[in-house]
């Protein structure tokens, strides 16, 4: 029997943004696009173009480069929010505008403050309006496990008659369960006058775990298309998980029968780069992306799969792109070894990228005996938005001293340009230090939101990643740091974010580097904290 095509609709950028800390800029969010388009996935939710301005240009900036995927802009449903995403997606070749009303009693009341049938008018009359800029229309109705199914149904005939090419079914607070959720979308099937002329979709949500379970009884039930993200990042508890329903649906074809777009060698790396970009990390025994997920601990299970890896693997680490992690190379390996082996795992830099990639390499090989390929993935995810960030503070010279009862105290010098800069600082531990002085030298106290440290493999000379969020006026800025010492690993982070906060306020600003830095040592006056997104 020929298997069901399943359509991915990634909305990473978009639902997977809103996750409480996370802020991507415009490079980053193209990045991650450009990523989602070799992935394979049908559909990218690019962003919410009314949202801000740095939405609107990250929509504009993908729906022109990115061939491949439809892409969609959210929009209420309202005129304003359709126009700007008809605006945004202008240069799109496949563009998409999804526009949404909620249909619950509880939203219609308290949110919307509007009644039932102001709620399917506007619907309508937001598809027929999305209808005159583009032909594919997306129509959800928000709170959709919690509305009257006969009401329901109501609103999506109404949508279909406007025009609307794809019904989705959101479980917007992650309420439903798989028997009910299934229960709902047949009801639809069987109740919605045209609705096998259009695409129908879900939309789960995971505050009770329920999110990948809810979207499979969902295509069981019949629907074509699924929304989720990468790593399941979200609102609250987050999205369905995209790794997790594909490779169910692969791994599971005898059950479910159906087949998806996706490059599953590509999950991997995807992953990688989005828990990169956003600074949510990854579990440890997280389904499929986690570090566990192809890790045989117990001798038993160890033995098992030395002797026949199906006894306990039900898929491959090479099918998620999980490539086994083995000593690739050393110090004395050359650029040309280093490009080749970055393009057996995939990855294909400009110069610029992989010059800075090679200086990160080399600054690491000489401390560490092995550089796994793990290693060179940390090194390169977000190569290509890390070199649009201008690094106008660059770390030359870390000495820290700290001990058990007592302060630390950190000796940090950045060059700026031509000019280098020496500070010294107190601090509570060697990573309060090391930030004191460097806000010393660039005069400018930001807030730090977040600190944390992985180890990218195991080992005593394991490379330490630290990520740390900044808050700068509201705005978060992310920054990623790598070495085997953990406290150059942290400075590196803290810079790394810390420039990325310097170029948004110059953008925002429109004026040059000097403005917008501050009064310590390295001069200026403080400019205010314009707002952009990070
Ligand atoms: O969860 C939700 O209801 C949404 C809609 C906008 C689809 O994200
Ligand atoms: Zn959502």
């Amino acid at each position: 029997m020929m298997a069901r095509r399943i359509e991915i609709f990634d909305t990473t950028l978009r639902d997977g943004e809103q996750s409480p800390g996370v802020s991507l800029n415009v490079q980053e969010k193209l990045e991650i696009a450009r990523q989602l388009a070799r992935l394979g996935v049908d559909v990218i939710e690019a962003g919410f173009p009314v949202a801000s301005p740095g939405d609107f240009a990250a929509v504009e900036a993908i729906a022109k480069e990115v061939r491949g995927p439809v892409i969609a802009a959210l929009a209420r449903a309202v005129p304003g929010d359709i126009e700007k995403a008809a605006a945004a997606l202008r240069p799109a070749a496949r563009p998409r505008i999804h526009t949404f009303i909620a249909t619950s009693p509880i939203h219609m009341q308290f949110k919307l403050r509007k009644s039932p049938e102001e709620v399917l008018e506007l619907a309508a009359a937001a598809v027929r309006l999305a209808r005159q800029y583009v032909d594919d229309v997306e129509f959800s109705a928000e709170d959709a496990t919690r509305s009257d199914p006969e009401f329901l149904a109501r609103v999506f005939a109404a949508a279909i008659e406007a025009g609307a090419t794809v019904l989705n079914v959101p479980d917007t607070v992650g309420y439903t369960t798989p028997g009910e959720f299934a229960r709902l979308i047949r009801y639809l099937r069987e109740n919605v006058p045209g609705i096998e002329r259009v695409k129908l979709s879900v939309h789960c949500h995971d505050d009770l775990g329920l999110a990948v379970a809810n979207s499979l009884a969902g295509i069981e039930a019949g629907v074509t298309q699924v929304e989720c993200t990468i790593n399941g990042i979200g609102e609250r508890a987050g999205n369905a998980a995209l790794e997790e329903i594909v490779m169910a649906l692969r791994t599971r074809a005898d059950v479910y029968g159906c087949e998806t777009g996706i490059v599953t060698q590509e999950i991997y790396r995807t992953s990688r780069l989005v828990s990169s970009l956003t600074g949510m990390l990854v579990q440890p025994n997280k389904a499929i992306v986690g570090e566990n997920a192809f890790a045989h601990e117990a001798g038993i299970h160890a033995d098992g799969v030395l002797k026949e890896r199906s006894t306990y693997e039900i898929m491959t680490p090479e099918s998620i792109g999980l490539k086994q992690s083995r000593l690739v190379l050393g110090k004395h390996s050359g650029r040309h070894a280093f490009r080749a082996r970055l393009r057996e795992l995939g990855y294909e830099l400009s110069d610029q990228e992989l010059q800075q990639a090679y200086e990160r390499f080399i600054e690491l090989a000489d401390r560490k005996k092995t550089v796994t390929d793990r290693d060179i993935e940390a090194l390169v995810a977000g190569a290509e938005s890390r070199a649009n960030i201008p690094e106008e503070y660059a770390l030359e010279y870390l000495s820290v001293v700290s001990g058990t009862g007592g302060l630390a105290t950190a000796t940090v010098r950045l060059r700026r340009g031509g000019e280098v800069f020496t500070e010294a600082a107190c601090g509570d531990g060697p990573v309060d230090a090391c930030y004191r002085a460097i806000d010393r030298i660039t005069g400018i106290h930001v807030e730090l939101d977040s600190y944390q440290l992985q180890a990218v493999t195991g080992g005593k000379d394991a490379a330490g990643e630290v990520t740390v969020r900044l808050k700068d006026d509201g705005h978060v800025f992310i920054g990623r740091g790598l070495s085997t010492d953990v406290i150059e690993a942290s400075a590196r982070a803290y810079l790394h974010a810390f420039n990325k906060m310097l170029a948004a306020r110059r953008d925002a600003a429109g004026t040059s580097a000097a403005s917008a830095t501050g009064t310590g040592a390295a001069g200026g006056a403080a400019a205010p904290a314009a707002g952009v997104d990070g």
